[in-house]
């Protein structure tokens, strides 16, 4: 008894940034792995890539409604510390200036809309291509 108690002490004194990465790595990373850099093709990576679609319309959307995030099992409030932590973490150069993090009540309407399917890889090229083209790094993924 006094163990559990102890136990959970410890996990409610856990910093937020540790929780975000134990989330990563148990609900995310098999796919993302643990630099967010993907597995080629099929998983695209995320350094220099995933804050930029925080400027442009749609993509703020685009990135709580892509399937591994909406289809998550994680809650709401979890996956709102996640995808903040995850946009610091891989690409905190590109995140805009006037970007607010995601809320638990904004991530939760966003799922309402429901996961996009097979779909999904061709809005993130429809949105790739909108991105102001600031970096020669940057290459859509269907060239
Ligand atoms: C089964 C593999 C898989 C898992 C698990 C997965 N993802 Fe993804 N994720 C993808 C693929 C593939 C894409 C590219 C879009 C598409 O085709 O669905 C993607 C795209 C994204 C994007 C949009 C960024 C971009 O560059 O397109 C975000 C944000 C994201 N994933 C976050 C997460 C988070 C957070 C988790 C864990 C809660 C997660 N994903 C779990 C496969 C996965």
């Amino acid at each position: 008894m006094i163990l559990a108690f102890g136990q959970q002490a410890l996990a409610a004194d856990a910093p937020p940034v540790r929780s975000a990465q134990t989330m990563w790595m148990l609900n995310c990373q098999g796919c993302h792995r643990a630099d967010g850099g993907g597995t080629g093709s099929a998983v695209p990576p995320m350094p220099g890539i995933v804050a930029r679609f925080l400027g442009v319309p749609g993509g703020r959307e685009y990135l709580i409604r892509v399937p591994g995030v909406a289809a998550s099992p994680l809650p709401d409030d979890s996956l709102a510390v996640l995808v903040n932590w995850m946009l610091k973490k891989f690409d905190p150069e590109n995140i805009p200036g006037h970007f607010t993090p995601y809320t638990p009540e904004e991530v939760s309407s966003l799922r309402k809309l429901g996961a996009y399917g097979e779909e999904a890889g061709a809005i993130r090229v429809a949105l790739m291509r909108s991105f102001v083209p600031v970096t020669s790094t940057v290459r859509l993924r269907d060239h």
